[in-house]
């Protein structure tokens, strides 16, 4: 096979979480470029269908499904799996990307002045909920299915704040008093570092299952933000700048072919430099 031969997942079944969001956007690009199988979950019929609908035009010949799902619920997880395997007969991929994401250089509503000491209880159970429990479910439900089949692909996306402690003066605003800043919150950072103890678990008790399992780690999304707030965080950043939703299609596409045959267990860090400075 060709080198570029061993980029194409041709007609691969690939379910992406949170697939309506920002960067979920991308991974179907991604999955769509490469000649596979798209299967887009996310909580609400209206994005997944204006996605169905762009994507669908961009690649008039291909399939691409969508489910309203909540991937806390292992039910509707396990009736998605019998739908596409029904339909497929085989589920050869799974993009653990959703999770709650709060944007706190704005965007978010409601976050309030959300500190370390009185960040509310519910808010992070439902964080740890969607973004561990909802990829340990996943994996539970689609990746047995690999492991029955002896051959899958899953990745599960972190942050640079997967590897890194947030940096709060970034979100920092002037003129507010200390105790009324928002700061990112604990639960990111705690479930962003625990789904890569889920990728390590799973790389090496699937190892020999023909399932790999890897993170990727997207940082610094350029989406909007304010002046300020770019400023900021580019001088965080040996690169200078913040990272585009397009920078990262191509390394999903390496992650879930056998372009990376040999990698698992592994972290990719797409960060300009981030990490590392
Ligand atoms: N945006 C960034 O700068 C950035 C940086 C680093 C890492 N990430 C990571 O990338 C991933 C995607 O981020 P994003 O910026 O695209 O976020 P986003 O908020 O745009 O998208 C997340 C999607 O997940 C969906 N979702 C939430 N709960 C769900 C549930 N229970 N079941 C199914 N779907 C659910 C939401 O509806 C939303 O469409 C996240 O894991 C995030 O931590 C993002």
């Amino acid at each position: 096979m060709g080198i570029f031969d061993q980029f194409m997942i041709t007609d691969q079944v690939i379910v992406i979480t949170g697939a309506a969001g920002l960067i979920g956007r991308r991974h179907t690009e991604a999955v769509l470029e490469g000649g596979g199988i798209p299967v887009l979950l996310d909580l609400f019929e209206e994005p997944l269908a204006a996605c169905k609908k762009e994507f669908s035009e961009k690649y008039p010949s291909a399939k691409i499904e969508t489910f309203v799902a909540d991937i806390t619920d292992r039910k509707c997880l396990e009736g998605i799996r019998d739908k596409l395997l029904a339909t497929y007969g085989h589920i050869d991929g799974l993009i653990n990307n959703a999770a709650n994401n709060p944007k706190v250089e704005g965007g978010s509503k409601n976050l309030g002045a959300m500190r370390f000491h009185n960040l509310p209880l519910d808010i992070w159970e439902d964080d740890m909920r969607v973004g561990l429990t909802g990829a340990f479910l996943c994996c539970q439900v689609f990746g047995y299915e690999m492991e029955k089949q002896k051959k899958g692909v899953i990745i599960n996306i972190s942050s640079d704040y997967g590897v890194i402690s947030p940096n709060q003066n970034i979100y920092k605003k002037e003129g507010v008093p200390e105790e009324e800043q928002t700061v990112k919150p604990v639960s990111y950072s705690v479930v962003k570092h625990g789904i890569m103890g889920l990728t390590k678990y799973l790389a090496t008790y699937w190892a020999k299952s023909g399932v790999r399992v890897n993170t990727l780690c997207p940082a610094s999304l350029s989406n909007g933000q304010n002046e300020e707030f770019v400023k900021k965080i580019s001088e965080l950043i040996p690169m200078g700048r913040m990272s585009r939703p397009d920078e990262y299609p191509a390394t999903i596409l390496y992650m879930l072919s056998s372009a990376s045959s040999y990698m698992t267990g592994a972290t990719v860090i797409l960060d300009g430099g981030r990490t590392i400075w």
